[in-house]
Formats: C-alpha cells, sequence, structure tokens
C-alpha cells in the first residue's frame, strides 16, 4: 500500500494530547497539513498552543472538534487527508464492546474517506508485556514487536487491571483486518514506552503518567510506580516517538499489521530519575523529594523479586531503527527538557534548597 505523499494531509487524533501535540508541530515542521481532532476546538486551555503555531495562521493547520465516542465524527475530517495518525485515548478502556464500537467509528470514516492510504495506531508498550501473572516475564524476557501478553491467562480481565493492554491489543487488530478487507489502505501500529519530555501546553501535566510523576516530584512527594510493581521507566523522548509516527506515514518498508516498539531500551528506578533532577540542572536548586509508596504490603514484601523480574527483561529496538532508521535521545536530555517546560510552560515552582 502506498506511504503518504511529501506535503500530503494529515489527521491527528488526540492533537491536544502530549505526543499528539507534538506530532502535530512536527508534522509541519516537515512540510505537510494538519488536520488536527480535537474533542472541542473552543476549550481554549487545551487548544491555544495549536492555534499559536504558525501553520494555523497560514492555514496549513486546521482544527477540527470530533468526539470518537460519536458515529461519523470523523467523516468529514479524514475527506481528502492521505494519512490518518489515530493517537486520542477512548473513554474508558473497562468495556471491550465500546472499545470495539469507537475502533469501526474510526475505520468507517477512513474507509469512507476514499483517501486515506495508511493509518498509524497507536498502541502502548502495555500491548506488548502487561502480564497478570508477571512470571510470565521470566519465561519470555525479551521484549520485542512479535511478543504479545499472555492471552490465555483467565485473569487477563478489566476487572484485574487488564483493560488498557485488551483494549490496545483489540485496537491494533481491528485497525489491521479492516484495512486487510479494504484493500486501499493499510494500518501501522506505534507501540510507545513511557514518554519523557516537554509539554507544549501547561494542561498537558495534568495527564500523561509520567511528566505528572516529574511534577510531583518538583512540587516534593512522588509515588513508587505502580503501574507495573517497581518497575523501571521503559523510556522514550515524546518528540522520538512523534517522529516515529511521521516515518511510519512516510515509509515504504512497512506493512500492513506490523507494529513497532517506540522506545530507546534507556531504562530508570523512579528514584534515579528524581535524583536526575539536580544531576542535570544544578542552577536549580532543587530539594529533593519524599518517594511514598502507596502499593499494599504483600506486593511490598516482594519488591526485591518485582525488582529482579524487570532488571531481567530485554528491551528491544532493532526493528524500529533498522525499517525506519530511528535513533532516540538520551533520558537525560528528555529530564532536562521536561523539568524546564514544566517551570516555563506549566508554571510549577518547584522545592528549592535554601538559599535558592
Ligand atoms: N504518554 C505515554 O507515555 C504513552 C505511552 C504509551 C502509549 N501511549 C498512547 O499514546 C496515545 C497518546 O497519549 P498521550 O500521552 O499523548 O495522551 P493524552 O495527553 O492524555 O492525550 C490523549 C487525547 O485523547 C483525547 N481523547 C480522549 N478521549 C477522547 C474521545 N472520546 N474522543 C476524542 N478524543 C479523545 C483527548 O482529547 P481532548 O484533549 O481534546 O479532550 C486527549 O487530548 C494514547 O493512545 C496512549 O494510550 C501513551
Amino acid at each position: 500500500m502506498a506511504p503518504i505523499p511529501q506535503g500530503g494531509t494529515v489527521a491527528v487524533t488526540g492533537s491536544a494530547g502530549f505526543i499528539g501535540g507534538w506530532l502535530v508541530r512536527q508534522l509541519l515542521d516537515e512540510g505537510y497539513r494538519v488536520r488536527a481532532c480535537v474533542r472541542d476546538t473552543n476549550d481554549d486551555a487545551k487548544v491555544s498552543f495549536l492555534k499559536e503555531m504558525p501553520g494555523y495562521a497560514s492555514g496549513r493547520l486546521t482544527l477540527h472538534s470530533a468526539n470518537l465516542d460519536e458515529a461519523g465524527c470523523f467523516d468529514e475530517i479524514f475527506k481528502g487527508c492521505q494519512g490518518v495518525a489515530h493517537l486520542s485515548h477512548v473513554s474508558s478502556y473497562d468495556d471491550m464492546d465500546y472499545v470495539k464500537m469507537v475502533c469501526d467509528h474510526v475505520i468507517k470514516s477512513v474507509n469512507e474517506s476514499e483517501t486515506v492510504n495508511r493509518v498509524v495506531v497507536t498502541s502502548s508498550i502495555a500491548a506488548v508485556m502487561s502480564e497478570t501473572d508477571t512470571q510470565e516475564l521470566v519465561r519470555r524476557p525479551v521484549l520485542f514487536e512479535d511478543r504479545y501478553p499472555d492471552e490465555q491467562n483467565p485473569n487477563r480481565q478489566t476487572n484485574r487491571g487488564q483493560g488498557y493492554s485488551m483494549g490496545k491489543v483489540l485496537a491494533e487488530r481491528a485497525f489491521a483486518d479492516a484495512a486487510e478487507e479494504s484493500g486501499r489502505w493499510d494500518a501501522i501500529t506505534c507501540c510507545p514506552g513511557d514518554n519523557v519530555g516537554p509539554i507544549l501546553s501547561a494542561h498537558q501535566k495534568n495527564f500523561g503518567p509520567w511528566q505528572h510523576h516529574i511534577e510531583t516530584m518538583l512540587l516534593g512527594k512522588y509515588s513508587q510506580n505502580v503501574m507495573g510493581a517497581y518497575r523501571a521507566w521503559f523510556t522514550v523522548d515524546v518528540r522520538d516517538v512523534a517522529e516515529a509516527h511521521i516515518r511510519m506515514l512516510e515509509s515504504v518498508n512497512v506493512y500492513n499489521g506490523e507494529r513497532f516498539i517506540a522506545w530507546s531500551t534507556e531504562t530508570r528506578d523512579v528514584e534515579d530519575i528524581c535524583a536526575s533532577i539536580d544531576r542535570l540542572l544544578p542552577e536549580l536548586g532543587f530539594a529533593g523529594a519524599e518517594l511514598v509508596d502507596p502499593l499494599p504490603d504483600k506486593v511490598k514484601a516482594k519488591e526485591a523479586e518485582f525488582r529482579a523480574i524487570w532488571r531481567g527483561c530485554e528491551l528491544r529496538n532493532d526493528r524500529i531503527r533498522e525499517a525506519l532508521d530511528m535513533e532516540f535521545r538520551p533520558l537525560d536530555v528528555s529530564i532536562r527538557d521536561c523539568v524546564e517546560s514544566l517551570i516555563s510552560v506549566g508554571k510549577v515552582a518547584p522545592v528549592k534548597k535554601p538559599g535558592f
């Protein structure tokens, strides 16, 4: 199937979000026309950063209100687009019938556009490695694109915290199957790691988990990682994830149903992320922060075991580096830029050492 043409038109769902905002900006920088889909184009707290982009002034960037819960919401927006980057979250990951329904909404609009050649579906590393039984990570510790969580485990249920992972796997397959059936477009999946990097708008500090954790560190109290008990952050810079989406839209080396993990393979424990702030920005006078551990006692008792399991995982990104020629920023750069943006864009006031 065809990649998108240089300078073509790309619709981005979830454009007001952390990754979506960067994707819009980088698509514009690379010469594309962008239709930014947000839930409410009048919600200036979320979208004014998009309206301030130079492409908006000329009309190369346009904003569109669409709630993917409503059938047909993208019908008019996708007409005339060659590419769609489907980044938005869904309203809930607790109900797989609902997740399938919203996939069908997007798919129907892609089919009816008659112009879209390629869709990049944003999934997650949760669709690669989220296990109800952590011993599965000991049995299959290599984290690469052909790995899926153990779908036969009877505890892989929404009420056991697996809804996000299940919904992402469902969406990957729904789009690949629909693309195959259409014969006109293809669907490529991007599975990003833990996104760290600069926010573009103050509201983005409130949602994405990782920049929000760094905000809490700056404010003096942060939490042990509960999304995978005692798991180190498996990181990637948000700007690299945006770039990966663009390369997936442009590439002639990808095929329908293929998935790429976007992470640098650099990992760091949450305590060391916090300690990095003073090391990277001594001028800030950051006083450091208190770590709280909200995990239940029975999980705390197994801390050493969990840490060893995570340390035994082998993170791979050969496929994305080879097929898409991707390189990844060092985590230190992502942390530094995240902190500076939280202060300058998010107006976060860090706790300071005496004298600063
Ligand atoms: N951040 C990470 O570390 C990470 C890691 C792995 C995968 N991902 C995936 O990457 C994608 C983007 O993540 P992000 O961190 O950029 O998320 P984010 O900042 O929370 O942005 C997600 C966007 O989804 C939109 N959205 C939610 N429900 C919607 C609905 N019913 N209809 C239309 N739009 C809806 C929101 O739009 P409005 O703001 O307009 O309301 C929001 O801006 C997600 O699919 C996420 O699962 C993220």
